[in-house]
Protein backbone atom coordinates (compact mmCIF):
# COMPACT_ATOMS: atom_id res chain seq x y z
CA UNK A 1 0.00 0.00 0.00
CA UNK A 2 2.49 2.44 0.51
CA UNK A 3 4.14 2.34 -2.72
CA UNK A 4 0.83 4.05 -3.83
CA UNK A 5 0.78 6.25 -1.17
CA UNK A 6 4.35 7.59 -1.01
CA UNK A 7 5.83 9.05 -4.12
CA UNK A 8 9.44 8.62 -5.34
CA UNK A 9 10.59 11.25 -3.77
CA UNK A 10 9.59 9.92 0.08
CA UNK A 11 6.30 12.74 0.43
CA UNK A 12 2.98 11.51 0.92
CA UNK A 13 1.01 11.60 -2.85
CA UNK A 14 -2.30 9.97 -1.09
CA UNK A 15 -3.70 8.80 2.25
CA UNK A 16 -5.42 5.53 1.42
CA UNK A 17 -4.55 4.02 5.07
CA UNK A 18 -2.70 4.40 8.05
CA UNK A 19 -1.12 0.62 8.27
CA UNK A 20 2.61 0.95 7.67
CA UNK A 21 2.64 5.05 8.15
CA UNK A 22 5.03 5.06 10.56
CA UNK A 23 5.28 6.55 13.94
CA UNK A 24 7.21 9.35 12.59
CA UNK A 25 5.32 10.42 9.46
CA UNK A 26 2.01 10.26 11.69
CA UNK A 27 3.63 12.45 14.23
CA UNK A 28 4.69 15.08 12.02
CA UNK A 29 0.49 14.79 10.82
CA UNK A 30 -0.23 15.25 14.12
CA UNK A 31 1.71 18.33 15.19
CA UNK A 32 0.85 19.60 11.89
CA UNK A 33 -2.68 19.57 12.97
CA UNK A 34 -2.05 20.73 16.15
CA UNK A 35 0.10 24.20 14.67
CA UNK A 36 -3.10 24.66 12.29
CA UNK A 37 -5.56 24.20 15.22
CA UNK A 38 -3.06 27.24 17.04
CA UNK A 39 -3.49 29.15 14.03
CA UNK A 40 -7.01 28.86 13.70
CA UNK A 41 -7.69 29.78 16.96
CA UNK A 42 -5.46 32.98 16.77
CA UNK A 43 -7.27 33.61 13.17
CA UNK A 44 -4.03 33.18 11.62
CA UNK A 45 -4.74 30.55 9.42
CA UNK A 46 -2.02 29.82 6.49
CA UNK A 47 -3.29 30.04 2.82
CA UNK A 48 -1.82 26.64 2.23
CA UNK A 49 -3.85 25.74 -0.58
CA UNK A 50 -5.04 29.00 -2.48
CA UNK A 51 -5.42 28.26 -6.31
CA UNK A 52 -6.36 24.65 -5.54
CA UNK A 53 -9.46 22.23 -6.13
CA UNK A 54 -10.83 19.90 -3.83
CA UNK A 55 -13.54 17.69 -4.57
CA UNK A 56 -15.68 15.86 -2.52
CA UNK A 57 -17.11 12.31 -3.35
CA UNK A 58 -18.55 10.49 -1.68
CA UNK A 59 -20.52 7.45 -2.24
CA UNK A 60 -21.71 6.89 1.19
CA UNK A 61 -23.49 9.54 3.33
CA UNK A 62 -21.59 11.61 5.99
CA UNK A 63 -21.96 14.29 8.37
CA UNK A 64 -18.78 14.67 10.47
CA UNK A 65 -16.37 13.52 7.67
CA UNK A 66 -17.66 15.25 4.62
CA UNK A 67 -18.62 18.82 6.20
CA UNK A 68 -14.68 18.86 8.17
CA UNK A 69 -12.99 18.39 4.69
CA UNK A 70 -15.05 21.07 3.34
CA UNK A 71 -14.39 23.43 6.29
CA UNK A 72 -10.49 22.54 6.08
CA UNK A 73 -9.99 22.70 2.70
CA UNK A 74 -12.02 26.42 2.49
CA UNK A 75 -10.20 27.26 5.43
CA UNK A 76 -6.81 26.72 4.01
CA UNK A 77 -7.96 28.52 0.91
CA UNK A 78 -9.05 26.08 -1.44
CA UNK A 79 -12.09 25.72 -3.75
CA UNK A 80 -14.16 23.10 -2.95
CA UNK A 81 -16.97 21.08 -4.86
CA UNK A 82 -19.20 18.83 -3.32
CA UNK A 83 -19.95 16.40 -6.29
CA UNK A 84 -23.24 14.69 -6.55
CA UNK A 85 -23.20 11.57 -6.86
CA UNK A 86 -26.99 10.98 -7.76
CA UNK A 87 -27.39 13.16 -10.53
CA UNK A 88 -24.12 12.60 -11.59
CA UNK A 89 -22.76 9.93 -15.06
CA UNK A 90 -21.99 7.17 -13.19
CA UNK A 91 -26.19 6.45 -12.84
CA UNK A 92 -25.52 5.97 -16.29
CA UNK A 93 -22.80 2.90 -15.38
CA UNK A 94 -20.36 5.83 -15.96
CA UNK A 95 -16.78 3.78 -13.87
CA UNK A 96 -15.48 5.33 -11.00
CA UNK A 97 -12.22 5.57 -12.82
CA UNK A 98 -13.78 7.40 -15.46
CA UNK A 99 -15.61 9.67 -13.37
CA UNK A 100 -11.85 10.74 -11.81
CA UNK A 101 -10.47 11.19 -14.85
CA UNK A 102 -12.94 13.45 -15.82
CA UNK A 103 -12.66 15.74 -13.22
CA UNK A 104 -9.17 15.47 -12.83
CA UNK A 105 -9.20 17.08 -16.74
CA UNK A 106 -10.95 20.06 -15.19
CA UNK A 107 -8.02 20.36 -12.94
CA UNK A 108 -9.51 19.02 -9.51
CA UNK A 109 -6.12 18.58 -7.09
CA UNK A 110 -7.56 16.62 -4.46
CA UNK A 111 -10.73 14.05 -4.05
CA UNK A 112 -11.67 12.59 -0.83
CA UNK A 113 -13.45 9.64 -1.27
CA UNK A 114 -15.61 7.71 0.64
CA UNK A 115 -17.46 4.51 -0.81
CA UNK A 116 -18.51 1.34 0.35
CA UNK A 117 -16.54 -0.88 -1.49
CA UNK A 118 -13.10 -1.91 0.86
CA UNK A 119 -10.04 -0.51 -1.74
CA UNK A 120 -12.10 1.90 -3.80
CA UNK A 121 -9.71 5.19 -2.63
CA UNK A 122 -6.76 2.89 -3.79
CA UNK A 123 -8.09 1.70 -7.16
CA UNK A 124 -8.76 5.88 -7.56
CA UNK A 125 -5.19 6.18 -6.40
CA UNK A 126 -3.68 3.91 -8.51
CA UNK A 127 -5.58 5.34 -11.55
CA UNK A 128 -5.12 9.14 -10.87
CA UNK A 129 -2.72 10.96 -12.92
CA UNK A 130 -2.09 14.04 -11.36
CA UNK A 131 -4.77 14.37 -8.28
CA UNK A 132 -4.33 13.16 -4.81
CA UNK A 133 -6.60 10.85 -3.23
CA UNK A 134 -7.55 10.91 0.46
CA UNK A 135 -9.71 8.00 1.86
CA UNK A 136 -12.64 9.35 3.60
CA UNK A 137 -14.09 5.67 4.55
CA UNK A 138 -13.84 2.57 2.44
CA UNK A 139 -16.04 -0.41 3.69
CA UNK A 140 -14.51 -2.16 7.21
CA UNK A 141 -11.00 -1.32 5.55
CA UNK A 142 -10.09 2.01 6.91
CA UNK A 143 -10.94 5.77 7.42
CA UNK A 144 -7.17 7.38 7.91
CA UNK A 145 -8.44 11.18 9.13
CA UNK A 146 -10.50 9.78 11.58
CA UNK A 147 -7.70 7.57 13.43
CA UNK A 148 -5.33 10.80 13.44
CA UNK A 149 -8.20 12.81 14.62
CA UNK A 150 -8.66 10.33 17.15
CA UNK A 151 -4.77 9.67 18.01
CA UNK A 152 -4.60 13.45 18.47
CA UNK A 153 -7.80 13.82 20.68
CA UNK A 154 -5.93 11.08 22.78
CA UNK A 155 -2.71 12.75 22.80
CA UNK A 156 -4.12 16.29 23.90
CA UNK A 157 -4.82 14.47 26.69
CA UNK A 158 -2.01 11.78 27.38
CA UNK A 159 1.57 13.20 26.12
CA UNK A 160 2.79 9.71 26.71
CA UNK A 161 0.85 7.31 25.17
CA UNK A 162 2.90 4.44 26.19
CA UNK A 163 1.44 4.48 29.59
CA UNK A 164 -2.38 4.12 28.71
CA UNK A 165 -4.39 1.82 28.07
CA UNK A 166 -7.05 2.12 25.21
CA UNK A 167 -10.24 -0.36 24.75
CA UNK A 168 -12.41 -0.31 21.30
CA UNK A 169 -15.63 -1.92 22.00
CA UNK A 170 -18.26 -2.75 19.75
CA UNK A 171 -19.49 -3.75 15.89
CA UNK A 172 -15.55 -4.29 15.70
CA UNK A 173 -15.73 -6.45 12.57
CA UNK A 174 -17.21 -3.97 10.44
CA UNK A 175 -15.25 -0.95 11.65
CA UNK A 176 -12.90 0.65 9.57
CA UNK A 177 -12.57 3.07 12.33
CA UNK A 178 -11.59 0.32 14.85
CA UNK A 179 -8.79 -0.70 12.37
CA UNK A 180 -7.81 2.78 11.66
CA UNK A 181 -7.43 3.23 15.29
CA UNK A 182 -5.76 0.30 16.09
CA UNK A 183 -3.02 1.27 13.23
CA UNK A 184 -2.40 4.49 14.54
CA UNK A 185 -2.72 3.85 18.12
CA UNK A 186 -0.35 1.00 18.14
CA UNK A 187 2.48 2.83 15.83
CA UNK A 188 2.34 5.49 18.17
CA UNK A 189 3.24 2.98 20.78
CA UNK A 190 -0.13 2.87 23.16
CA UNK A 191 0.85 0.66 26.12
CA UNK A 192 -2.16 -1.49 25.31
CA UNK A 193 -4.90 -2.14 23.21
CA UNK A 194 -7.94 -3.81 23.83
CA UNK A 195 -10.95 -4.69 21.25
CA UNK A 196 -14.44 -5.79 22.59
CA UNK A 197 -17.78 -6.82 21.25
CA UNK A 198 -19.47 -10.18 20.89
CA UNK A 199 -18.21 -12.94 19.00
CA UNK A 200 -20.21 -12.19 15.90
CA UNK A 201 -18.99 -8.44 16.04
CA UNK A 202 -15.40 -9.60 16.27
CA UNK A 203 -13.11 -10.20 13.38
CA UNK A 204 -11.42 -13.45 12.93
CA UNK A 205 -8.25 -14.23 15.25
CA UNK A 206 -5.26 -12.67 13.94
CA UNK A 207 -6.76 -10.02 12.06
CA UNK A 208 -6.24 -7.64 14.88
CA UNK A 209 -2.52 -7.85 16.01
CA UNK A 210 -1.05 -6.41 19.16
CA UNK A 211 -4.39 -6.07 20.73
CA UNK A 212 -6.37 -7.97 23.74
CA UNK A 213 -9.86 -9.24 22.20
CA UNK A 214 -12.48 -10.15 24.71
CA UNK A 215 -16.10 -10.90 24.46
CA UNK A 216 -15.88 -9.51 28.22
CA UNK A 217 -17.18 -5.64 28.47
CA UNK A 218 -16.38 -5.28 31.85
CA UNK A 219 -12.93 -6.71 31.55
CA UNK A 220 -12.35 -4.31 28.41
CA UNK A 221 -13.69 -1.31 30.50
CA UNK A 222 -11.55 -2.14 33.65
CA UNK A 223 -8.97 0.46 34.09
CA UNK A 224 -8.94 1.52 30.69
CA UNK A 225 -7.69 5.26 30.30
CA UNK A 226 -9.60 5.71 27.01
CA UNK A 227 -13.11 3.72 25.77
CA UNK A 228 -13.78 4.24 22.68
CA UNK A 229 -17.22 3.35 21.38
CA UNK A 230 -18.30 1.86 17.85
CA UNK A 231 -21.82 1.50 16.60
CA UNK A 232 -23.78 -1.61 15.10
CA UNK A 233 -23.23 -0.68 11.44
CA UNK A 234 -25.85 -2.18 10.30
CA UNK A 235 -25.69 -1.21 6.86
CA UNK A 236 -22.72 -3.54 6.21
CA UNK A 237 -24.11 -6.36 8.17
CA UNK A 238 -25.11 -9.12 6.17
CA UNK A 239 -27.23 -10.87 8.61
CA UNK A 240 -28.65 -9.96 12.26
CA UNK A 241 -25.64 -9.83 14.31
CA UNK A 242 -27.16 -9.36 17.92
CA UNK A 243 -30.85 -10.58 18.99
CA UNK A 244 -32.41 -6.80 19.88
CA UNK A 245 -30.73 -3.44 20.24
CA UNK A 246 -32.03 -3.65 24.10
CA UNK A 247 -30.30 -6.91 24.91
CA UNK A 248 -27.33 -5.60 23.25
CA UNK A 249 -27.01 -2.27 25.64
CA UNK A 250 -27.55 -4.87 28.23
CA UNK A 251 -24.41 -6.42 27.74
CA UNK A 252 -22.15 -3.63 25.67
CA UNK A 253 -24.11 -0.29 26.64
CA UNK A 254 -21.51 1.88 28.13
CA UNK A 255 -23.74 3.05 31.35
CA UNK A 256 -22.35 5.46 34.00
CA UNK A 257 -22.02 2.06 36.08
CA UNK A 258 -19.62 0.31 33.04
CA UNK A 259 -17.56 3.58 33.19
CA UNK A 260 -16.77 3.46 36.44
CA UNK A 261 -14.73 0.69 36.09
CA UNK A 262 -12.55 2.45 33.82
CA UNK A 263 -9.66 4.88 35.41
CA UNK A 264 -10.64 7.62 37.16
CA UNK A 265 -11.40 10.43 34.12
CA UNK A 266 -11.47 8.16 31.06
CA UNK A 267 -12.26 9.52 28.10
CA UNK A 268 -14.86 8.30 26.73
CA UNK A 269 -14.81 8.26 22.67
CA UNK A 270 -17.28 7.85 19.54
CA UNK A 271 -16.18 8.49 16.08
CA UNK A 272 -20.36 9.01 15.29
CA UNK A 273 -22.68 9.10 14.17
CA UNK A 274 -24.31 7.50 17.94
CA UNK A 275 -27.06 5.47 18.92
CA UNK A 276 -27.98 6.39 21.94
CA UNK A 277 -29.56 3.80 24.59
CA UNK A 278 -27.59 1.12 22.11
CA UNK A 279 -24.35 1.02 22.26
CA UNK A 280 -24.29 4.53 24.39
CA UNK A 281 -25.98 5.86 27.52
CA UNK A 282 -26.79 9.50 26.81
CA UNK A 283 -25.31 10.51 30.43
CA UNK A 284 -22.30 9.29 29.51
CA UNK A 285 -22.33 10.46 25.65
CA UNK A 286 -23.26 14.05 27.28
CA UNK A 287 -21.50 13.53 30.52
CA UNK A 288 -18.02 15.37 32.09
CA UNK A 289 -15.62 12.36 30.61
CA UNK A 290 -16.87 12.51 27.05
CA UNK A 291 -14.50 13.78 24.57
CA UNK A 292 -16.97 13.39 21.41
CA UNK A 293 -17.52 16.65 20.45
CA UNK A 294 -13.69 17.55 21.09
CA UNK A 295 -12.85 14.35 18.08
CA UNK A 296 -15.37 16.32 15.82
CA UNK A 297 -13.41 19.57 16.32
CA UNK A 298 -10.49 18.24 15.88
CA UNK A 299 -11.39 17.10 12.48
CA UNK A 300 -10.54 20.23 11.23
CA UNK A 301 -6.98 20.65 11.85
CA UNK A 302 -6.42 17.04 11.46
CA UNK A 303 -7.59 16.87 7.66
CA UNK A 304 -6.00 20.76 7.12
CA UNK A 305 -2.60 18.96 8.20
CA UNK A 306 -3.35 15.82 5.32
CA UNK A 307 -4.54 18.40 2.80
CA UNK A 308 -1.89 20.06 3.40
CA UNK A 309 0.95 17.51 3.91
CA UNK A 310 -0.41 16.15 0.28
CA UNK A 311 -0.98 19.18 -1.87
CA UNK A 312 1.12 22.21 -0.29
CA UNK A 313 4.64 22.87 -1.27
N1 LIG B 1 -17.09 9.46 11.93
C1 LIG B 1 -17.61 9.57 10.71
O1 LIG B 1 -17.04 9.09 9.70
O2 LIG B 1 -18.80 10.24 10.66
P1 LIG B 1 -19.61 10.57 9.34
O3 LIG B 1 -20.14 9.26 8.80
O4 LIG B 1 -20.71 11.51 9.75
O5 LIG B 1 -18.66 11.20 8.36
Amino acid sequence: MNDIQIGADGRLRHLVTLDGLGRERITALLDRAAALRAAAAARQTPQLLAGRTVINLFFEPSTRTRTSFELAARRLGAQVLNFDIASSSTSKGESIEDTLATLEAMHADAFIVRHKENGTPARLAASAHRAAILNAGDGNHAHPTQGLLDALTIRDRHADLSTITVAICGDILHSRVARSDLHVLRALGVRELRACGPRALLPPAGELPGCTVTEDFDAAVEGADVVIMLRLQKERMQQAHVDSEAAYFERYGLTPARLARAATDALVMHPGPMNRGVEIDSAVADGPQSAILAQVANGIPVRMACLAALLSP
